[in-house]
């Protein structure tokens, strides 16, 4: 990390939350790495760390008030909001948030948020209450649709006694963050194909064939990819999970789609496949609702065989294949032996082979093997996201490993 953001310019604004002790830490991880940091404190942001402790951290004056006249002859708030690469808002509080999501200007930090035309970086924190609040749900979404980047906030015991989401994330998950925002991931300009969750078989209009995927573990995949600086295209099968941050996100319905929805986003340079593909769909499925009729026997469904995504993809000329191809297995017996199999057959380069005979389909946690040519390498059982994290970092190793 040592150097990786120098010549960067971080504009922090620093809202009044508990969690404000997080961001001197930033500031000092974010110096660290190279960048120059400018800072503005909110008036409720006063109440929980000082101007003096910022200013010593930054090296640099702490902005604080929009009607600070000499602020204004020597930056003025357009200015102060333009000069920088990125702008962090940490914690970004709900009443921040708010005001962003309506346009409000009425101090230094709100006014420079409206002003500007840099990317802008929000770490919210707040009582679980108040994040799962309609008001603050409405508003994520309208900043969300207005191009502003999240990271966290994270679940667990909040300063104020309860249990949830609401905490803001750490220092160094926002320095991940950060990372992938100022362009300087170790996936930055690669391309990367996902697909997730399950495929939806018509029978008929209103009937259909589908699996217990949660695309859970693809969309971590996606989102880990992203926060690593990767150019990211998830194809989901329907499920009810909000799109990773940073991530273009493709919704099918049917293997047939998915499978031309791969060949749309097509060059790649790494491509992993985990959504949970029919393998067969209804070979004549009716345009018009099967009805029950007295007397008569239950409808008889004939299948035919879907297109195998994976093994396509693997299969195609050197000069289309993606140089990483990744299938996972979901296997209930043998897992090596099986997934080891399946990748001679698909010729993919790596398997992640997970056991489904637990509650991992839908679950929040995994356990996976993953089968390269160098053999199984067993990762302890851990979150989905942790688990896509690692895959992350995996797949970043092994693109450097190979410009070698
Ligand atoms: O053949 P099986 O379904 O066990 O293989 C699993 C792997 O193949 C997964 O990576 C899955 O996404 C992929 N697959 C596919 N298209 C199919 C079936 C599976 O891409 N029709």
């Amino acid at each position: 990390m040592t150097n990786s953001m120098n010549g960067k310019q971080v504009l922090l604004i620093i809202g009044g939350g508990i969690a404000a002790y997080k961001s001197l830490e930033l500031i000092r991880l974010l110096r660290k790495a190279g960048a120059g940091v400018k800072a503005i404190l909110t008036r409720a942001g006063t109440e929980f760390v000082t101007p003096l402790s910022v200013s010593a951290l930054t090296g640099e004056k702490v902005y604080s008030d929009l009607f600070d006249l000499t602020d204004e002859a020597e930056m003025g708030h357009i200015q102060l909001s333009r000069s920088a690469d990125l702008i962090v808002v940490a914690p970004a509080t709900a009443d921040l948030m708010a005001k962003m999501a309506n346009g409000l200007a009425n101090d230094l930090a709100s006014t420079c948020l409206l002003a500007t035309d840099t990317p802008v970086l929000l770490s919210p924190t707040m009582n679980v209450r108040m994040w799962q609040h309609a008001a603050t749900r409405r508003n994520v979404e309208t900043l969300r649709g207005d191009g502003i980047h999240f990271v966290g906030p994270n679940e667990g015991d909040m300063a104020c006694g309860e249990f949830g989401p609401g905490r803001m994330a750490e220092p160094a998950e926002i320095m991940q963050a950060i990372t992938t925002h100022l362009g300087n991931g170790p996936l930055t300009g690669k391309k990367v194909l996902v697909t997730a969750g399950p495929t939806c078989e018509p029978i008929d209009p209103v009937r259909y064939l589908a699996n217990r995927s949660s695309g859970k573990q693809g969309f971590a995949i996606a989102g880990a990819l992203a926060e690593l600086g990767a150019d990211v295209t998830l194809i989901a099968g329907p499920v009810h999970l909000d799109t990773p941050p940073g991530v273009a996100r493709v919704s099918v319905e049917t293997a047939r789609d998915m499978m031309a929805a791969t060949e749309q986003a097509l060059p790649v340079d790494v491509a992993i496949f985990v959504a949970a593909v029919a393998d067969w769909r209804v070979a004549d499925a009716t345009n018009q609702k099967i009805k029950k009729q007295k007397g008569a026997p239950p409808p008889t469904l004939t299948f035919c065989e879907n297109p195998d995504i994976l093994a396509t993809i693997s299969q195609l000329p050197k000069k289309a294949r993606p140089s990483l191809v990744i299938g996972f297995a979901a296997e209930t017996e043998n897992l090596i032996e099986h997934a080891t199999a399946k990748l001679q057959r698909k010729k993919c380069d790596w398997i992640v082979a997970n056991d489904v005979s637990g509650d991992v389909m839908g679950g929040e946690d995994n356990q996976v093997i993953l089968i390269r040519q160098q053999g199984p390498e067993s990762w302890p059982q851990m979150s989905k996201q942790q688990t896509a994290r690692r895959l992350a970092q995996t797949i970043a190793d092994a693109l450097q490993e190979n410009q070698k």
